[in-house]
């Protein structure tokens, strides 16, 4: 199995807007997912950003899924999705590893729920660290992870 990342194109966004529509995932994420609208205006947002950088990962050719790095109160995260036929295999790892040999820029900040075990898990993997655990408004409680 080969991941590859690159520059995402505009017949890549059905494909991510499927993927943010899964309620599994929009639930693992803690994540309400957006309507088409909302989704278009957002991702033209990110596209036309130069502060954003996104890459699609693709997998056999096929668009598995998007790893990203977008300013947020002051400094930049990193968030990551793959659609649900692609989980379970490494995938998400191996992607989000390699986008950190691309993106240089430390520190690195990641939110997870705290019920999003896999993700706090290939945080980790990739060198992140626990640095803040708080629930919010809505009681969910949320780590915030850094690399540096
Ligand atoms: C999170 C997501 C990217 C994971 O992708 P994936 O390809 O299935 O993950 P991987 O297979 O690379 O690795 C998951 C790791 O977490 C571990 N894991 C799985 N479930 C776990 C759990 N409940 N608790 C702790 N670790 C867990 C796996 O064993 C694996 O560890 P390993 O590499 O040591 O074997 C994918 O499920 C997804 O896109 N979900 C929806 C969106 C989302 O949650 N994005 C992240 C928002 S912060």
């Amino acid at each position: 199995m080969t991941v590859t990342l690159r520059s995402v194109r505009p017949d890549d966004l059905p494909v991510f807007f499927v993927h943010q529509s899964d309620p599994e995932a929009a639930a693992m994420a803690g994540f309400t997912p957006r309507a088409r609208d909302a989704f278009d205006a957002h991702w033209s947002r990110i596209i036309a950003g130069p502060a954003f950088v996104v890459r699609t990962v693709e997998v056999a050719g096929a668009v598995a899924g998007y790893v990203s790095a977008f300013p947020r109160e002051g400094r930049t995260e990193i968030a990551y999705w793959l659609g649900r036929d692609y989980w379970h295999r490494g995938i998400g790892r191996t992607a989000v590893a390699m986008f950190l040999v691309q993106q240089r820029e430390r520190p690195l900040f990641a939110s997870v729920i705290d019920t999003n075990g896999a993700s706090q898990t290939i945080l980790e993997h990739c060198g992140f660290t626990v640095v803040r655990e708080e629930a919010g408004d809505d009681g969910v409680r949320e780590r915030t992870l850094r690399l540096d």
